[in-house]
């Protein structure tokens, strides 16, 4: 029998530390892998599967406009793409707003700084400490976590970087030259960092008192994972410009970037492009997922079982629960390293982040109450397990 993991390492590059599993199939919050393992999927595939895996809304708009139309560039107009742009500007909520789509977060908060700066006419960007904002040069110019800048040069952008929660810091950054200010609401990757009530308003009022636009990374936050589905809804401001990617396509690669009414008028022909963004097949996805959020409010959910995990992992071993909605981070009292290897072991697939303490939950938005409670079980025993051996 051939084994794909010796295959996958002879053949790609060993930039991720994996989960050791070699997965074949996955429906609703389950995945298996070749031997037939059933894994719980509380890490959503990274993020992306906020339908739960192979949604047949999905799997079946893709397959029909892969038979109709597989792929035409943005030179054409589409269908697809129509209602995929509608879908995004009426879930987001933003009446008047028009999309750029692309492929990837790193290229939506690539673009997202490129249209600041078109729009303004000024170079700097302000960016947040312990930010993730993706890997391509603009987008890891503007990441403030050191751990993704090892590379040595060359990238450019003209970013600064100030404390995330910060008023008065972000007030002495946005000076003439500021465009745009780019944050993710939460901080995910950094361990599922909330900032202070009061921020996100107060940053918006010091954007538009500088002429700088407020970049939302949504990349995460967005779609509904919070337990809003706009921007309004979950954090209060109106953002000039959103990047969403992760769930927007269920999977199938696809990102945009949102622009307000009045920066979307700004916007010229020849200002973005991008061959695949836009594509018909992504588009079919994109929109069949934002219908699928929409009819089943699937925000929703994410505030019923943020509830649960509150009421029900009070653990002495949890010290804290980080997060808003599906986007939650258990911050234990130790390395969260040797929890997660042990659910794993239980057969349940988790998040780590840069702060080593968290486990970060990142599930489908349609995961129910009895699989978050297989996760409240598995930590019980583990919990009680460790308890036992010291
Ligand atoms: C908040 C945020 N922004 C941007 C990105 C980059 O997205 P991609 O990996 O699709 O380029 C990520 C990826 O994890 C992210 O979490």
């Amino acid at each position: 029998m051939t084994d794909w993991k010796a295959e996958e390492d002879r053949y790609v590059l060993p930039t991720y530390e994996k989960f050791p599993l070699v997965l074949e199939r996955g429906a609703g919050c389950f995945v298996w892998d070749d031997q037939g393992n059933r894994y719980l999927d509380l890490y959503g595939g990274h993020a992306v599967c906020a339908l739960g895996h192979s949604p047949s809304v999905v799997t079946e708009a893709i397959a029909a406009q892969s038979k109709r139309l597989l792929f035409y560039s943005n030179l054409v107009y589409v269908k697809a793409r129509a209602q995929a742009g509608k879908a995004l500007v009426e879930l987001c909520g933003a009446a008047g707003a028009q999309a750029f789509f692309c492929n990837s977060g790193a290229e939506a908060n690539e673009n997202a700084m490129r249209v600041a700066r078109v729009v303004t006419g000024r170079p700097k960007i302000v960016a947040t400490v312990g930010s993730f904002h993706g890997r391509t040069a603009g987008a890891m110019a503007a990441t403030g976590n050191p751990k993704y800048k090892k590379q040595p040069a060359g990238l450019g952008a003209d970013v600064v970087h100030v404390p995330f929660g910060d008023l008065d810091a972000a007030a002495a950054a946005l000076d003439a030259d500021a465009a745009g200010f780019i944050l993710e609401p939460i901080q995910s990757m950094a361990g599922v960092m909330t900032p202070p009530a009061g921020y996100l308003g107060g940053l918006e009022r010091l954007c538009r008192q500088h002429g700088a636009l407020l970049i939302l990374d949504q990349v995460q936050t967005g779609l509904g994972r919070v337990g809003a589905p706009t921007a309004e809804s979950a954090f209060g401001v109106s953002p000039d410009l959103q990047t969403f990617a992760k769930a927007l396509g269920s999977g199938v690669p696809a990102a945009a970037v949102l622009a307000a009414k009045s920066v979307a008028a700004r916007v010229k022909s020849g200002d973005l492009g991008s061959t695949f963004g836009g594509g018909p097949l992504a588009c079919a996805a994109v929109s069949a997922t934002l219908s699928e959020i929409s009819r089943l409010k699937l925000w929703e959910n994410a505030v019923a079982l943020e509830a649960l995990v509150r009421e029900t992992f009070a653990f002495p071993e949890i010290k804290e629960i980080r997060g808003r909605g599906l986007l939650l981070g258990l911050v234990l009292d130790g390395p969260s390293k040797g929890v997660r290897q042990a659910l794993l072991e239980k057969k349940i697939l988790v998040g780590g982040a840069d702060d080593p303490s968290v486990i970060r939950l990142l599930p489908p938005l349609t995961v129910s109450a009895a699989e978050i409670l297989l996760l409240r079980d598995a930590l019980a025993e583990i919990f009680s397990t460790q308890a036992a051996a010291v």
